[in-house]
C-alpha cells in the first residue's frame, strides 16, 4: 500500500531559502517518476530573518507540526544579519533561530549528527594527489551534548572582571548511544578506501579532558560488542592533519560534539567543499536533513549557490525514511538522487561557481536552479535505464 509521509520543510535564512525549494522540486520529480509514495509537504517560514519581522524564530502551528507531527525535516540553514553586518540575536544572547538548528537536535534527541564526507568523481579536492577512491568515509558527530549543552552564562556583562563560562557535559548514556550508532554504521559499510578494513575512529582529546576519557573508555566498551570492526583512536589536533595526508584510511569517525562540528567543517573542504556536504540529525524517532552550509547572507538572491549540499541531504531522508518505513520506493527515490548528482558531477558541465576550480576552472558557472533542472533531466533519465 502507498504511503504518504508527512514532512516539514524549513528554508531558514540566506542561502537555505534558495537551496531548499530547490531540494523540494527534486524532491517532487522523485516522487512522480519512482511511484509508490506521497510526500505531505509543510512549508514554514522560520529562523533569523523570520524573528527580524515576527520577533519569535516560528509559529506555534510550524514548531507543534515539525516536532509532533512530522515524519522528517528537511531544514535549509539559520542565521540573518543586521544591516551593520552583526548577527540577529535572542535576548538571552543566543542565535535567532537557535530553537530551530539546535532546539530541534536537543528537544527531539537526535543525538547521532551524520556527515558523509564522499569525493564525487569530477570534484576537486584541495589535497593534491588524492582522488575519489581515497576520500569516503562519514564522521558520526555526537549531537545533544558536549560543549553545546545548554548550561553556559555570563556574569559582570561589560565590566572589568566579566566572565563567561561554557559547561561541557559528556555523560555515559549520551556517549553509549552515538558510538553505537558508529559502529552498527561500520558494521555494514564497504569499510576503509585504502585497505577495506572496517574500522570506527575515536577522535578525542582524552590526553587532557575528563569528558574525552569518560567518552573513549564507553568507546573501548561499544567495540567489544563488534569484533570485525578494527577500533583506532585519535587526539583531535593530530587526526586535522591525518585527515589530510591519508584521509583513505578513514572509514567511520566519531567524534564529541564541538569536535565534530569543527572536523566536519575540515572533512567538506576535503570533499570539495561546503556546497556538496549533506548532513542528517538522527535520533530514535526523529531526523532532521540539512545541508552544512550556513546560511551565506550575503550570497542570498544571487541564484549562485550550490544546491547540492541540500540535495543530497534530501536524498539521506529518503533513505532514513525508507529504511525506518521499510518502504523500498522511498529508498530507492533517495538512491535515484544520489546517482543523479553523482553523473551531473561526472559529466562536469553543469556545476555552480564553488565547483569551477582545478581542472573544472574553465567551465562557465550555472545558477542554482539550472543545476537542479540538469539533476531533473537526469532523475528522468537514470530512471528509464533502471
Ligand atoms: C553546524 C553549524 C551549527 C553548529 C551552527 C549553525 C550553530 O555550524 O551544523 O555545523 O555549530 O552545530
Ligand atoms: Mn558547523
Amino acid at each position: 500500500m502507498s504511503r504518504t509521509y508527512k514532512i516539514s520543510i524549513l528554508p531558514g535564512d540566506g542561502i537555505g531559502r534558495e537551496v531548499v525549494p530547490q531540494a523540494v522540486n527534486v524532491l517532487q520529480a522523485a516522487e512522480e517518476l519512482v511511484g509508490g509514495f506521497q510526500m505531505d509537504l509543510h512549508k514554514y517560514e522560520c529562523g533569523g530573518e523570520f524573528y527580524r519581522k515576527e520577533k519569535r524564530e516560528w509559529t506555534i502551528e510550524a514548531e507543534e507540526f515539525t516536532k509532533k507531527e512530522a515524519d522528517a525535516v528537511l531544514l535549509g540553514a539559520i542565521g540573518a544579519v543586521n544591516s551593520d553586518g552583526s548577527s540577529v540575536r535572542l535576548p538571552d544572547g543566543n542565535l535567532a533561530g537557535y530553537s530551530i538548528v539546535i532546539g530541534l537536535r536537543m528537544e527531539l534527541d537526535l543525538f547521532a549528527n551524520v556527515r558523509p564526507v564522499k569525493l564525487y568523481e569530477g570534484v576537486w579536492t584541495p589535497l593534491s594527489g588524492k582522488g575519489p577512491d581515497d576520500i569516503d568515509m562519514t564522521i558520526i558527530r555526537e549531537n545533544t551534548e558536549g560543549l553545546y549543552s545548554p548550561t553556559r552564562g555570563t556574569l559582570k556583562r561589560g565590566k572589568e572582571s566579566e566572565l563567561a563560562i561554557d559547561t561541557r557535559v559528556i555523560t555515559r548514556k549520551g556517549s553509549e548511544r552515538v558510538i553505537r550508532y558508529a559502529f552498527h554504521l561500520a558494521v555494514n559499510s564497504h569499510g576503509a578506501p585504502s585497505d577495506r578494513q572496517k574500522r570506527v575512529t575515536c577522535v578525542d582529546k582524552s590526553n587532557l579532558l575528563a569528558g574525552c576519557q569518560l567518552f573513549r573508555s564507553v568507546f573501548d566498551e561499544i567495540a567489544q560488542e563488534y569484533p570485525s570492526v578494527e577500533k583506532d583512536y585519535a587526539y583531535v589536533d593530530a587526526w586535522t592533519q591525518w585527515c589530510l595526508r591519508k584521509p583513505e584510511y578513514y572509514n567511520v569517525v566519531v567524534a564529541p560534539n564541538e569536535f565534530g562540528d569543527i572536523i566536519t567543517d575540515l572533512g567538506a573542504a576535503v570533499q570539495g567543499g561546503l556546497g556538496v556536504a549533506p548532513a542528517g540529525n538522527i535520533g530514535v524517532k526523529h531526523g532532521v536533513f540539512e545541508p552544512v552550509h550556513g546560511s551565506a547572507p550575503k550570497y542570498y538572491g544571487s541564484n549562485s549557490a550550490n544546491p547540492i549540499a541540500a540535495i543530497l541531504a534530501l536524498s539521506m531522508m529518503l533513505d532514513w525514511l525508507g529504511t525506518e518505513h521499510r518502504d523500498k520506493k522511498v529508498k530507492s527515490a533517495g538512491e535515484l538522487i544520489k546517482a543523479s548528482v553523482a553523473e551531473l558531477l561526472r559529466e562536469g558541465k553543469v556545476r555552480t561557481l564553488d565547483l569551477c576550480v582545478g581542472p573544472w576552472s574553465s567551465v562557465s558557472p550555472s545558477s542554482t536552479e539550472n543545476v537542479t533542472s540538469e539533476i531533473i533531466k537526469l532523475l528522468k533519465r537514470i530512471q528509464t535505464k533502471r
